[in-house]
């Protein structure tokens, strides 16, 4: 079948591991179910992957791919839950042994792929296949960080640590339909715009002074924008990180952290509960993710070089 893989790890130069050509159909095992992908969406996982990281060598070639939406063998239409685990930990995102689509199974960007049963929830009618396909990583990562993790409350003020990216976009519009204040720092005028349009109160440059202190950051950056998320806390206020993008070795600033009381949390995709709850809450509330590029997957190339150069304008999506 049709897949775009990852031939091998390459942590220099992540586009020449990426391969668009033929790979075997995926095994069903007994409980699983094969979808027929109409569209999935491009994380920055994959960019990961293609760099070796979070992946043993030895499950190379690996189909990327960590989210997507489809069609069942009868006909219904679904989306995919990406995190493969066991539940009996009562959330299969704390299973020690959980793995993500992409990191031992085969991913989504491809004719077919196969998921447990479970995996499979139905698509809203009110989003297209390429919209329901962001909801399984950027948007359920957003989901669970600001409303499982943060513990902030609809009127409090959270920051968001860039503006255009698949998370950080869909903060916004998450944390702005739940009625938070909604601040964001982006690194252009244009990323800055983008955030506003999608009902950021305020975007401020990357490392501004803020006007105020806010309740929670939310970050996905990590080395380049740690310290500032440390200084824009309030007293007792809370760093939900669930990525580190431009690095992950940032300085704790512990004094500060004792000091102003500072809780880090770290957060991790979401469960299936919450991706069922989440696609309820864009139904109800008419939300809909941004999506600044989607493409036929056969020019996947396209849409992971502008990843790559941080040419993001919400969610990258190949449609099949
Ligand atoms: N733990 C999880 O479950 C989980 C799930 C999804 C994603 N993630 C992680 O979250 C991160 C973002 O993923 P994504 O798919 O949203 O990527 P993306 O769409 O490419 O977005 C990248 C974001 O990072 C910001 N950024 C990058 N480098 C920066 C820098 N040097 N200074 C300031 N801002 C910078 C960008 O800000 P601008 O808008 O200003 O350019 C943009 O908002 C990745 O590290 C990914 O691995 C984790």
């Amino acid at each position: 079948m049709f897949a775009v893989y990852a031939a091998e790890p390459q942590p220099e130069s992540p586009l020449d591991a990426l391969r668009v050509g033929e790979r075997p159909d995926p095994e069903v095992p007994d409980g699983w179910v094969s979808v027929s992908v109409r569209a999935a969406s491009l994380n920055m996982h994959d960019l990961w992957t293609l760099r070796g990281v979070g992946i043993k060598a030895e499950q190379f070639p690996m189909i990327l791919g960590c989210d997507g939406a489809g069609v069942l063998a009868d006909g219904s239409e679904v989306v995919l839950h990406g995190v493969i685990g066991d539940t009996s930990h009562g959330d299969e995102t704390f299973d020690p042994k959980r793995s993500l689509l992409t990191e031992k199974y085969q991913g989504t960007f491809a004719d077919k792929v196969a998921v447990p049963a479970r995996n499979v929830l139905p698509k809203p009618r009110s989003l297209s296949f390429g919209e329901a396909a962001c909801m399984g990583t950027a948007w359920l990562t957003a989901y669970r960080m600001l409303f499982t993790r943060s513990g902030l409350r609809p009127g409090q003020t959270m920051l968001v640590q860039g503006a255009s990216g698949g998370v950080s976009t869909a903060l916004v519009s998450l944390g702005k339909a739940a009625g938070m204040r909604v601040w964001v720092t982006g690194r252009t005028e244009e990323k800055r715009a983008l955030a506003v349009s999608l009902g950021a109160d305020e975007a401020f440059e990357s490392g501004a002074r803020l006007p105020e202190r806010v309740d929670a950051v939310f970050e996905t950056v990590g080395k380049a924008t740690w310290g500032h998320s440390m200084k824009s806390l309030k007293p007792g206020g809370a760093i939900v990180v669930s990525g580190a993008t431009s690095g992950p070795d940032a300085g704790a600033d512990l004094q500060r952290l004792f000091f102003m009381q500072i809780r880090v949390i770290g957060s991790m995709m979401g469960n299936r509960d919450e991706l069922a709850d989440l696609l309820a809450f864009c139904d109800l509330k008419g939300l809909r993710p941004t999506i600044g590029s989607e493409l036929p997957m056969t020019e996947a190339k396209t849409g992971f070089e502008q990843m790559l150069a941080g040419e993001t304008a919400g969610k990258i999506v190949f449609t099949r």
